[in-house]
């Protein structure tokens, strides 16, 4: 395999000098020890991006964009990572043999399985017995270049996808794959006559699916994979991965609550646009929605339930210092059947005249409400208090206490009496607690990230063995160092705090790590040993829930099946 090593890739990088590389791209000013030039990546007329040639990274203060010289390139001229290399190298003078660079990517068997199981259910839509299918999506305006785009498969009636994954895989991880399960009479297939959408995680790999009935009744419309190791519902956003780079430039990112919706904005062009998939909006998601842009405009469904979502989800945001605008479609329609009836020009107008939170929420107040009944116009000022405070923007509230005074005829100091002060917060970083014993398991995770910040030999072991780590903190940085190390090829501590400067979670958990690992040094042996503790874990705490299961069961068949289920994750686990 023709893979660079990092020594070349880091001497590739070296063998320019990024603001000569920028400078070919567009024009760039000295000002003080750096160069500035107007973002490429966003839009803007003011010079927002600046280029350290002292630490050879570009940084753009409005859209956040960062990295080395690869990365811009990559960016500019929408190419991969390798072929950036390829350029610099040439720019460099450094000859190299690239040929065929093999991406790294789907490594664990889960992943193999998806990969797998993505070709089946798409091979079988296009078989005699989609037809039905077929009609369907046809029916429902969804073509053949929208239905390869986001791969939409088929999952038909008889056991085909057991069948083809207990021969080429181990059973065990068949089986945690959520695609299948046992009985007495053998796997089945969990998924039958759905449409298949696959849902992927941050990088844009299948990770799991959303099953649409098409030609049955059944009491669930969609049915998902459960979530399994590397498929957590709450931790990414439907189409994350195509929608950034356009949220990025656009410096805007639409949320809808559905991937139907998703997907017919994406036919009409509208392709900074993300979905939450139904249920609540958690941190982490409201996290992801920040990196992407600037503005957030949420365009739930019209209904009551997609008002309510919009102010659930609005809250999440405000709390990450996040103001969303907000766009309610008429005649409680969803996007996907507002589009369709009333066409793309109609829809992008909505977008681009979103209201505000607060005026989405004052008139959510006002539902079920008389104000001229002074007992429901009290509730409605204290409800509306409550919303003021949780909004860090001064100008909106402002306008927001002015509209409300004249509207109920009432002193504005009436209301600003009952606001909370909000001192100004500096961004300071918390107090590190680090406890005197910590567990076993914690120091493993913590160990193989500290590693992992030092070496990208440490990264690709995670990459390759690790399928989940099991504490949040340590999750969210592990695959942030991951995601830098294939976008830049190298990891260095001092570029990647910088990538996550604006971090403050991230840049706590790097502390804390920092200050329970000391040792320079590590032999494969330790991190191979910390990988073991990190999957015992993992399998201590699936054991935790199938006994868990297993105490409300009754049929002792069904106990039985469990406990055999136990029985195979003990002889898998090491101690
Ligand atoms: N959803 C789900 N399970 C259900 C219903 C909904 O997981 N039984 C999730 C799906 O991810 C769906 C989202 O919630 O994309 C929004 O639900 P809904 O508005 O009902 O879906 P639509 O996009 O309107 O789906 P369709 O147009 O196919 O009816
Ligand atoms: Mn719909």
């Amino acid at each position: 395999m023709n893979v660079l090593s990092q020594e070349k890739i880091n001497e590739i990088r070296n063998s320019v000098n990024i603001v000569d590389v920028i400078s070919s791209y567009m024009p760039l000013t000295p000002k003080g020890k750096n160069y500035f030039g107007v973002c490429p990546f966003h839009d803007d007329t003011n010079p927002s991006m600046s280029v350290s040639p002292s630490r050879q990274i570009y940084k753009c203060f409005s859209c956040g964009a960062t990295g080395t010289v690869f990365k811009f390139i990559m960016d500019y001229e929408n190419i991969s990572f390798m072929e950036a290399v390829k350029k610099v190298a040439d720019m460099g003078g450094i000859p190299i043999n690239i040929g065929k660079v093999q991406k790294k990517q789907n490594h664990t068997e889960l992943h193999k399985i998806y990969d797998l199981s993505l070709k089946f259910y798409i091979n079988n839509l296009n078989t005699a017995q989609g037809k039905e299918a077929r009609e369907y999506l046809k029916k429902r305006n969804i073509n053949e270049e929208t239905i390869k785009e986001f791969q939409i498969g088929l999952a038909l009636k008889k056991d085909n996808l057991s069948k083809i994954l207990i021969q080429k895989f181990k059973p065990e991880d068949a089986l945690k794959s959520g695609l299948i399960g046992k009985n007495d009479y053998g796997y089945y297939d969990l998924f039958y006559e759905r449409i298949m959408f696959p849902l992927y995680d941050l990088d844009g790999n299948p990770v799991a699916y959303s099953g649409r009935i098409y030609n049955r009744e059944d009491n669930s419309k969609y049915f998902n994979t459960r979530e399994t190791e590397m498929f957590k519902k709450g931790e990414l956003l439907y189409n994350y991965h195509r929608a950034k780079n356009d949220a990025r430039k656009k410096n805007q990112i639409i949320i809808m609550e559905g991937f139907m919706d998703v997907i017919r904005a994406y036919t009409i062009g509208i392709k900074n646009v993300v979905a939450t998939m139904g249920t609540a909006v958690t941190d982490i998601q409201a996290h992801l929605i920040k990196r992407m842009a600037k503005e957030v405009i949420l365009c739930f469904d019209g209904d009551e339930a997609g008002a309510k979502a919009t102010m659930a989800c609005s809250n999440e945001l405000l709390k990450i210092g996040v103001t969303p605008k907000v766009i309610r479609l008429e005649d409680d329609l969803d996007p996907d059947e507002y589009i369709q009836k009333y066409g793309k020009d109609t829809f992008q107008r909505k977008i681009d005249n979103p209201i505000s939170i607060m005026d989405f929420k004052l008139s959510y107040l006002k539902v079920g409400k008389d104000l001229t009944n002074s007992a429901d116009g009290a509730k409605y000022i204290s409800e509306l208090i409550d919303e003021l405070n949780k909004i860090d923007d001064d100008i909106l509230k402002e306008l927001t206490i002015k509209k409300v005074a004249t509207e109920m005829n009432i002193d504005e100091s009436l209301i600003r009496n009952h606001l909370e002060t909000k001192e100004f917060k500096k961004p300071v970083l918390k107090k590190i607690e680090v406890p005197d014993s910590i567990s076993k398991y914690e120091k493993a995770e913590s160990s193989l990230i500290y590693y992992m910040l030092k070496s990208p030999e440490v990264i690709t072991m995670y990459n390759n063995k690790v399928t989940y780590i099991p504490n949040k903190e340590y999750r969210m940085l592990a695959r942030e160092i991951s995601a830098f190390y294939k976008n830049f090829g190298f990891i260095n501590e001092a570029d990647f705090i910088d990538y996550i400067e604006c971090d403050e979670d991230l840049m706590q958990t790097i502390n804390k790590i920092n200050k329970t690992n000391t040792k320079e040094t590590y032999t494969l042996e330790e991190i191979d040993d910390y990988i073991n503790v990190i999957r015992d874990y993992n399998i201590k705490e699936e054991i935790k829930r199938l006994t868990n299961k297993m105490k409300n069961l009754t049929d002792p068949l069904d106990k039985a099946k469990i406990a055999e289920e136990i029985v195979g994750l003990k002889k898998g686990s090491v101690n």
